[in-house]
C-alpha cells in the first residue's frame, strides 16, 4: 500500500475555521466563551501521554498545542477571537519541541490577538466585560476553573455600581456540540481518510491471523499501517479478542494465544492527523472456516447490521436502527432456540440482553464516542445528512450474564462465540454512504 504523508499543523483550512468560529459566535449571541486547550496528561511518574487536543478547542482553532485557553467575544465589534498560548521560549522548545507562540497564533490560526498564557489571570476578566454571560463547561478543567471564576465573581462584585447586568454562567456544549454533530464536506473528507486506512488495517489483519499467533501480534499489524499511513494511531485501545475474549465488550489486553478454532473479533480504528476518527469491528474465523454455530450466529448479525445500515437515512432516527437491529437478531435468535417466546414480547422485556447487552451505535467524528444529543426531551434526534454514526450490533455468548427466567439455558456449543460487525455510516441527502465498506464483511469474503 502507497505510504501517504500527512502535513503538519496547522492542517484545517483558515477559511473553513473562521466559519465554525462565525457560526459559533453568532449561536453565543451576547455570550462570551472560554474554550480551553487540553493539558499535558501524566502517564506515570514523570512521563507524560502523547498529547491529544481537547475536541471542541480543535474544532475552533486547529491549534495541536497544550495549556492554551480560546476567547469567542462576540460582544466586541473588535478582536473578538483572542488566544492565551505558551509562549515561545528555546530552552522550553529544546526539549518538547516547537511552539507558534503569540505570533504563530496570530499570523497562522487567526487570532485577532494573543498573549501569553500566564497572563489570562490578569486579563480574563478584562476581555469578559459587557458580555451578557459566560460560555465555560466547569468540571473539566481545574487549571482554567478558578480564574473563570474569579473573573465572574469581579463582574458581579461591580455590577451593582457599574448598572451593567449579572453575568450567568452557561454551558458552551449544547450549542458547539450541535455544530459538531453535522459535519461539514472537509470534515466528512477527513472521515473517508481514516475509514479508507481503517478499513486497509482490517484486510490486513486478516491476511495475518492464523492459529499460534498472539492477539497483540496482529494488533501490531493493525497498528503499523495506521501509523505508516499517516495516522497518529489507534483512535482507541485496539480489541483484538479471540475465542470467548470476544464477550468482553471492552478486552483489551490482547495477550492471548489464537486457537485454531476460535473467532477472533477485531475492533480498532484510527486517528487521523485531523483527529477525526474511524471505528471497525470485523470478526472471522482464526482458521479460515466458520464451525455450524459460528457461522449461523455470524450470519444473523450480518443481516442484523445490514438491515440496521440500510435504515439509516435522513429522517430516520438512531432509535430506529437500533430496533431494526434488534428485530432482526431477536428473530434468528427465536429461530435458533437461543431465544423462546414471541418476538415483540422479548424485545419489550429485554429478554435477548444476556446476548445483546448494548446499543447499535453512537454518533462518530472528532471524538469516537461523539458529542451531540441522541434525544432532544421525549423525541429522538432525527438523522440529518452530515451526521455519521457507528452500526455496530453482536452477539455474545458466554455464561457471564445470567440467562433471564424463562428463557432457554445455553447450549455449551454456542458458548465462547463473540461477534460484532461494525461500520461508520454518514447520513446523506439521499440516504446514507457506509464509510468503511472496503473492510470486507460478507460470511465468505472471512473464509479462506
Ligand atoms: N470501539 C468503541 C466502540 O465501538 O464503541
Ligand atoms: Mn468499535
Ligand atoms: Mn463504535
Amino acid at each position: 500500500m502507497d505510504r501517504i504523508l500527512l502535513p503538519q499543523s496547522p492542517v484545517i483550512d483558515q477559511a473553513v475555521l473562521r466559519d465554525r468560529r462565525d457560526r459559533f459566535m453568532h449561536r453565543l449571541g451576547g455570550a462570551a466563551a472560554v474554550i480551553p486547550a487540553a493539558p499535558l496528561v501524566t502517564h506515570h511518574a514523570d512521563v507524560e501521554h502523547a498529547f491529544r487536543q481537547n475536541s471542541d478547542f480543535w474544532y475552533l482553532t486547529g491549534f495541536d498545542e497544550p495549556g492554551a485557553v480560546a476567547l469567542f467575544l462576540p460582544h466586541k465589534t473588535e478582536n473578538p477571537f483572542v488566544m492565551f498560548v505558551a509562549p515561545k521560549e528555546p530552552s522550553a522548545e529544546v526539549w518538547n519541541g516547537f511552539r507558534w507562540g503569540c505570533e504563530g497564533a496570530v499570523e497562522q490560526f487567526g487570532a485577532d490577538l494573543a498573549h501569553p498564557i500566564e497572563e489570562l489571570d490578569q486579563k480574563l476578566a478584562g476581555y469578559l466585560e459587557g458580555a451578557e454571560g459566560i460560555a465555560f463547561r466547569v468540571g473539566r478543567h481545574p487549571k482554567v476553573e478558578p480564574l473563570v471564576l474569579a473573573a465572574w465573581a469581579q463582574q458581579l462584585d461591580r455590577a451593582p455600581r457599574s448598572g451593567g447586568a449579572a453575568l450567568g454562567l452557561v454551558a458552551p456544549c449544547p450549542l458547539l456540540h450541535e455544530l459538531r454533530l453535522r459535519k461539514s464536506p472537509e470534515e466528512l473528507e477527513q472521515m473517508r481518510l481514516a475509514a479508507r486506512i481503517s478499513a486497509e488495517a482490517h484486510e490486513l489483519a486478516r491476511q495475518v491471523a492464523r492459529p499460534g499467533l498472539n492477539e497483540r501480534q496482529v494488533q501490531a499489524v493493525i497498528e503499523q499501517h495506521f501509523l505508516e499511513q499517516g495516522a497518529r494511531g489507534p483512535a482507541y485501545g485496539s480489541i483484538v479478542a479471540g475465542g470467548d475474549n470476544a464477550c468482553v465488550l471492552h478486552y483489551t489486553s490482547n495477550n492471548s494465544e489464537l486457537k485454531d478454532g476460535d473467532l477472533l473479533l477485531i475492533d480498532a480504528g484510527c486517528s487521523v492527523n485531523d483527529y477525526y476518527n474511524g471505528d471497525i469491528t470485523r470478526t472471522f474465523p482464526i482458521n479460515g472456516r466458520f464451525s455450524g454455530e459460528q457461522r449461523a450466529l455470524y450470519e444473523l448479525v450480518l443481516a442484523a447490521q445490514e438491515a440496521a445500515v440500510a435504515a439509516v437515512g435522513p429522517g430516520a432516527t438512531a432509535e430506529g436502527v437500533h430496533g431494526t437491529a434488534v428485530g432482526v437478531l431477536v428473530e434468528g435468535l427465536l429461530e435458533l432456540g437461543l431465544l423462546k417466546g414471541e418476538r415483540d414480547g422479548l424485545i419489550e422485556q429485554g429478554a435477548y440482553r444476556h446476548l445483546y447487552m448494548h446499543r447499535t451505535g453512537h454518533w462518530l467524528g472528532l471524538d469516537v464516542h461523539d458529542v451531540g444529543a441522541y434525544r432532544l426531551g421525549e423525541h429522538p434526534m432525527t438523522l440529518e445528512p452530515g451526521m455519521v454514526l457507528t452500526v455496530e450490533p453482536g452477539l455474545y455468548v458466554s455464561d457471564r450474564l445470567p440467562v433471564p427466567e424463562g428463557q432457554p439455558a445455553i447450549e455449551e456449543r454456542w458458548k465462547g462465540i463473540g461477534i460484532r460487525i461494525e461500520d461508520d455510516v454518514a447520513v446523506t441527502e439521499r440516504g446514507h454512504e457506509n464509510l468503511t465498506a472496503a473492510a470486507l464483511k460478507a460470511a465468505v469474503a472471512m473464509e479462506r
